[in-house]
């Protein structure tokens, strides 16, 4: 084997090429070596290599330490051709067959008798006895259940520096590993390393909660450099197949695309989303403020789970308008109020030039009993910030129906009016909203009540932020919205998969 790097002071004959690793392999080893982490979480797209650096590191750990490991996946019969054989083939490959032995569901390091045993979560044994393992690993983790996960944390008790690995593709930001275990942790980026060690800063993250017991990856195929090739031009494996395959996704299927090459959270399509055109590949794109531009900004009287205010501008090229979401202030509790929205919007924009004309909905206009005699949402917004703007109210008597409100918004998306749409990556809440909002049985959006985990209430989690985008759109452009209203050609739901019409 060729010379160059780790690894044990114990077995100094075994050395390893660096060349070997991919970065993700030298900081799992980091992490791996760190007792107070418990939890390793590497989160990404396929082929991104996690699953290999967790073998390689479970290897080298037992040559150098004697770690035992436990890999579980959801079923036993999923383990034979999974990792299962990526430590054969490690093992192999790296003429290491004199130190290992392979049996069924069980890899043993014949130095010192460590190993690494597989099973399946569907195993009568199950989770019994793991209170002896140094290390859990939790392959394809989104198979397992919160209360698989439960049991295993509760029982993986006794020794010192006991870590649980969970490798997984986000496939859904429903999942429990999202919901329960990651959305409840404050997060810290951390630093992506140097050399060896570095993972692309463009998609892959390194956060650590603020128990620093939990180290939290997010990698894709682009950290892999046996898709990518080695950065040193000579090293590594430039596998075009796979990247082929990203690149097909990326223009045929924007999930798979997210998911799978960028490790984005998914939401596969149910079919009623009420923004079907809306396609974050295309229409997500970083936007420039410009203070001498009128900036459109939209309100929608909700409180919970935020107060939504979108900021916009234009840009007009004859006919054609490209409206840009460029920010949005969602005031959650217990800044949800209009003084602190207002506060909030003077301090982002302190030296803007241009006009502020304010969009939102109509029936807010409608004198509210909480509010003084003759005052209205808008009113009282326009109140608390023209000192310092022009400003101009748009908002119209009636709003537009809601049906074909979505019906214009998803022909605009498609490409088939002269406006354009285009939303700066950092409107989080209206792009969640555009992609996750569902129709009801009346085509109108399915406002979903969820309870709160703050306190004893519900709200709707979607439909606030993209409301806002309506008014404004369907204001600004009231002419073509008109036109379109009243006009009998709609363009079809096309599904890419089938070719057929889902919709309408
Ligand atoms: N260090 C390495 N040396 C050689 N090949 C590697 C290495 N790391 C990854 N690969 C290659 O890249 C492929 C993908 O890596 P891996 O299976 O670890 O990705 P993954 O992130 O677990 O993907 P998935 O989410 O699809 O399970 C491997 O099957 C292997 O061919
Ligand atoms: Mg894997």
């Amino acid at each position: 084997m060729d010379s160059g790097t780790p690894m044990s002071s114990d077995n100094p004959d075994i050395l390893f090429n660096k060349k070997l690793f991919n970065p993700l392999f030298f900081n799992v080893k980091d992490d791996m070596a760190n007792t107070d982490l418990r939890y390793l979480i590497l989160r990404g797209g396929s082929s991104a290599g996690k699953t290999v650096a967790v073998v390689q590191n479970i290897i080298l750990s037992m040559l150098e330490s004697g770690d035992n490991t436990i890999v579980f996946r959801k079923y036993s019969s999923d383990i034979q051709d999974s990792i299962f054989s990526d430590f054969r083939w490690f093992i192999t490959e790296n003429n290491l067959s004199n130190y290992f032995v392979i049996q069924q569901h069980k890899v043993i390091c014949t130095l010192n008798n460590s190993f690494v045993r597989f099973r399946g979560l569907d195993d009568p044994e199950k989770v019994k006895g793991i209170s002896g393992f140094r290390r859990v690993v939790l392959e394809e983790a989104t198979q397992l259940t919160y209360n698989d996960f439960k049991q295993i944390r509760k029982k993986l008790r006794g020794k010192e520096g006991q870590q649980i690995i969970l490798i997984f593709n986000p496939i859904s930001e429903e999942h429990w590993i999202k919901k329960k275990l990651l959305d409840n942790e404050q997060w810290t980026n951390l630093y992506l390393g140097d050399r060896d060690r570095r993972l692309n800063s463009e998609f892959a993250f390194k956060k650590q909660n603020k128990g620093k017991n939990i180290t939290y990856y997010k990698v894709t195929y682009r950290d892999n450099y046996f898709v990518v090739g080695h950065p040193d031009g000579i090293h590594g494996y430039i596998d075009q197949h796979t990247i082929d395959d990203f690149e097909y996704d990326r223009v045929h299927d924007e999930m798979m695309y997210l998911v799978y090459a960028n490790g984005e959270w998914g939401m596969f399509s149910s079919g009623n989303e009420f923004y079907w055109a809306f396609n974050k590949l295309k229409i997500v794109k970083k936007q420039t403020y410009d203070p001498d531009k009128t900036l459109h900004i939209s309100i929608d009287e909700n409180v919970l789970p935020y107060l939504p205010l979108t900021i916009w501008q234009m840009n007009c090229h004859g006919n054609r308008h490209t409206v840009r979401a460029i920010d949005e202030l969602c005031m959650e509790p217990p800044m949800n109020s209009l003084s602190h929205l207002a506060t909030a919007f003077k301090k982002s924009y302190p030296n803007h030039r241009g006009a502020v004309i304010i969009y939102g909905d109509a029936t807010s206009m409608k004198r509210d009993v909480k509010i003084e005699q003759g005052y209205n949402l808008f009113k009282l917004l326009d109140d608390k910030i023209r000192d310092i703007y022009k400003t101009k109210l748009r908002v119209p008597p009636k709003n537009p129906n809601p049906m074909v409100r979505g019906m214009y918004m998803n022909e605009i998306f498609s490409g088939y009016r002269d406006t354009h749409v285009e939303i700066d990556p950092k409107c989080k809440n209206l792009i969640a909203d555009y992609r996750y909002t569902k129709e009801n049985e009346d085509g109108a959006k399915l406002k979903q009540r969820i309870k709160s985990d703050l306190g004893d209430y519900t709200y709707e989690p979607y439909g606030h932020t993209s409301d806002t985008g309506d008014y404004f759109i369907c204001e600004a452009f009231k002419k073509d919205y008109y036109k379109f209203a009243t006009s009998n050609r709609t363009h079809k739901r096309v599904s890419i998969a089938t070719g057929q019409k889902l919709h309408y």
